[in-house]
């Protein structure tokens, strides 16, 4: 059943900036409403290890809808005025659709957007729409059935994802982006066909530096396609041009086609690090709060909202863990060899 999500009283406090340590503000905030999920992508999920018998969170453990509007509100108080879901899947946490329709009546939040796998989506795009969803981020990593199985780890399927892009489209949910982790030697040859398949439509496709996020996706540096390889193969087919950023801090690079046919993405975390403008925190599913993707632990928010804390003792929890934060992990990842404790993806979305 959806969970009934009870209208809050609490006053939202004054607007300001919160910097961390290296001047960077509070901007974005990442809700990972659900760890589990149904792809078993071997970057993020291998079967060996999220096999049946894993011990995902029980529904008790993940925040609910009231904990997870109070701590966006919250965060809109500090400065957030971007929300993005994720998971896992988000789209496996019954009445996301509610969620959504609340976070996105909360003041100085003006753009809520959702990252899923796409398998779900064509059932739920136009409620989420409805809701007040502005747009959806679906990843994709081939249109070659086979290959795509490889990077799903054998879940799911292309043309569902593509229906559910379709779907997306007819909502409204514009502008689409799908995001393409590109793995050396398994799905760098399918880069071009999607570029292909998505240009002219108004769909961004956005290729991602294989990374080595968590501890058991086994990363080497040979696995990662450089985006500057990667843009010279697509721009010796489709000449295209370098354009402005849409926002300070925006993660991908744009490049604009120059016959007039969309744009495409590069997002280079590894081989052109963008800590310098970083302005994103994580929330885990189960209430604990991740300044870096990379990160080892997160502050568990869930004990203090569970326990009865108010608002300004919550609100001071943020502010000393954003006023706190260093993180600039790939920036460093040379030095630091790419070891050492992470959490993984799919508990604290990308
Ligand atoms: P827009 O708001 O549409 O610009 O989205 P976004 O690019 O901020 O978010 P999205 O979830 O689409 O990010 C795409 C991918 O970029 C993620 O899945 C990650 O792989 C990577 N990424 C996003 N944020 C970070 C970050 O802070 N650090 C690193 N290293 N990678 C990130
Ligand atoms: N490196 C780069 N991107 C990754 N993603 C998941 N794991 C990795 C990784 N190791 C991507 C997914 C999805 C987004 C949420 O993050 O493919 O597009
Ligand atoms: Fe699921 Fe996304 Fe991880 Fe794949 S990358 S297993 S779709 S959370
Ligand atoms: Fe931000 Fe950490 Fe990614 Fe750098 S590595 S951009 S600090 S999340």
């Amino acid at each position: 059943m959806p969970e009934k999500i009870h209208h809050l009283s609490a006053s939202i406090p004054r607007r300001h900036e919160l910097p961390d340590r290296r001047a960077r503000p509070l901007r974005d905030l990442r809700i990972s409403v659900m760890d589990r999920c149904n792809f078993r992508c071997p970057y993020c999920m291998p079967e060996d290890k999220y096999h049946e018998h894993f011990k995902f969170l029980d529904s008790a453990e993940r925040l609910s809808f009231d904990e997870i509007l109070r701590v966006a509100r919250l965060f809109a108080g500090l400065g957030v005025s971007k929300i993005r879901i994720t998971g896992g899947e988000p789209l496996l946490r019954p009445g996301l659709t509610d969620l959504i329709g609340d976070l996105s009546r909360i003041e100085g939040v003006d753009d809520i957007a959702l990252t899923t796998n796409g398998i779900l989506l064509g059932q739920h795009a136009a409620a989420l729409r409805a809701a007040g969803l502005n747009r959806v981020t679906v990843s994709l990593d081939s249109l070659d059935d086979d290959v795509f199985a490889q990077m799903s780890g054998g879940r799911g399927n292309k043309d569902r994802v593509l229906d559910g892009i379709a779907e997306a489209i007819q909502a409204g949910l514009m502008p689409i982006k799908v995001n393409t982790v590109i793995k050396r030697g398994v799905n760098d040859c399918c880069a071009t066909a999607l570029v292909d398949h998505f240009r002219g439509s108004g769909v961004i496709v956005r290729f991602i530096e294989y990374m080595d996020v968590g501890t058991i996706n086994h990363w080497q540096a040979s696995d990662t396609v450089a985006s500057a390889e990667l843009a010279q193969t697509i721009g010796e087919r489709w000449p295209m041009v370098p354009v402005e950023s849409n926002y300070h801090g925006e993660v991908a690079s744009r490049y604009r086609f120059v016959d007039g046919q969309g744009e495409v993405g590069f997002i280079s975390s590894v081989s052109a690090p963008f800590c310098g403008s970083c302005t994103r925190v994580r929330l885990s599913s189960d209430g604990r709060l991740f300044t870096c993707l990379f990160a080892a632990t997160g502050t568990d928010l869930k004990g203090p909202l569970r326990g009865g804390s108010d608002d300004e003792a919550l609100r001071e929890i943020i502010k000393a863990v954003w006023s706190g934060r260093e993180d600039r992990y790939s920036e460093i990842r040379a030095e630091q060899g790419g070891t050492g404790d992470k959490v993984e993806m799919y508990y604290i979305g990308g």
